[in-house]
């Protein structure tokens, strides 16, 4: 398996198990059969609404002594409502306890979209937000840089930021993120984000490497490209004798970014981890990377219904 080392040595296998989306009453067996058939590396969020199952899930394979706590890599991440300096440790408490963890391996903030103190849902206007005047970003980086201080994670790092927040972050600090986990995958290379980040030792995650096709309908626009069934794609599978999933998931250890493909099915769980073992020779790269349209599955523009945020992604 392909690792990421971080700036301490620490290691991360670079595929992990997504767990956005997964079902309450499926996730706990699919994080324990992960960590059954090999994973190592399980990809939470508060927000998620799902990860006291996939505590339960860690618990019992560390119970059971399939994986010990050194070998485990989780990753959680602070919700927008919590981005105020006083609120990021309670919210990080919250997901350790749920996840029946004392430290995690990586906290992300989620977005660089600050929510109203504690707000339930999805925010409706102006009220709901607080802006980067309001709540800077160095004032949540700060803060989860105490967290780190404190012993509650190893790593921190952000998500969903474009090269210019993350710029003007590291404008502001001495510690930069570690890691920036953004959606990623053929139709959405990014390659001018990528190598910012590689140059200044920042790691990515790919998120919604399969396309994400179980978000709800109000998160799908109309028009959205079969990514698993393009021709292109299906052409590299048959190819390597595997499936057009893992084509895709093979495509980031090419890139050397982690991925985290999301599955609660065993067979498809253990067949995304498989994707390790594919090889592609530069002409599968350049045709894979041919297919880059800059489509975005997961548009945060949802968040761009106030007055506050207007420009998510700013490069
Ligand atoms: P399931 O959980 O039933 O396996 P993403 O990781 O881009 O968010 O995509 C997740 C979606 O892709 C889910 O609907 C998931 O369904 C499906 N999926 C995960 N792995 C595979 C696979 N190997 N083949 C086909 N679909 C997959």
């Amino acid at each position: 398996m392909k690792t990421l080392e971080f700036r301490n040595g620490d290691k991360l296998d670079a595929i992990g198990l997504g767990t956005w989306k997964s079902d309450k009453g499926k996730v706990e067996e699919a994080v324990y059969t992960a960590l059954k058939t090999g994973y190592t590396h399980i990809d939470c969020a508060l927000v998620y609404g799902n990860e006291k199952e996939v505590g339960n899930g860690i618990h019992k394979a560390l119970y059971e002594g399939i994986i010990t706590r050194k070998d485990l890599w989780v990753t959680s991440k602070l919700w927008n409502n919590a981005h105020r300096r006083e609120d990021v440790i309670p919210a990080l408490k919250k997901s350790l306890k749920d996840l029946q963890l004392d430290y995690l391996d990586l906290y992300l903030m989620h977005w660089p979209v600050a929510f109203k103190s504690g707000l339930e849902g999805f925010p409706q206007g102006d009220d709901d937000y607080l802006s980067l005047d309001e709540v800077p970003i160095i004032e949540t980086w700060d803060a989860m840089l105490e967290a780190k201080k404190q012993g509650l994670v190893k790593h921190v790092g952000v998500s969903n930021f474009s090269k210019k927040k993350l710029k003007d972050l590291m404008s502001k600090t001495d510690d930069n993120p570690e890691m920036n986990q953004v959606e990623l995958h053929p139709l959405l290379r990014q390659d001018d984000l990528l190598d910012f980040c590689h140059k200044n030792n920042i790691h990515l995650t790919a998120f919604s490497p399969l396309g994400s096709g179980d978000r709800t309908p109000e998160m799908k626009a109309d028009d959205e490209p079969d990514m698993m069934g393009n021709e292109t794609v299906k052409n590299i599978a048959e190819k390597h004798q595997c499936t057009s999933a893992q084509v895709l998931i093979a495509f980031h250890l090419h890139r050397d970014t982690a991925v985290i493909p999301k599955s609660t099915n065993a067979d498809r769980i253990k067949e995304n981890l498989e994707s390790a073992e594919i090889k592609f020779d530069d002409q599968d790269l350049k045709t894979l990377k041919s297919l880059d349209k800059h489509y975005r599955y997961v548009n945060g523009k949802f968040f761009e219904n106030n007055s506050k945020y207007t420009n998510i992604y700013d490069d």
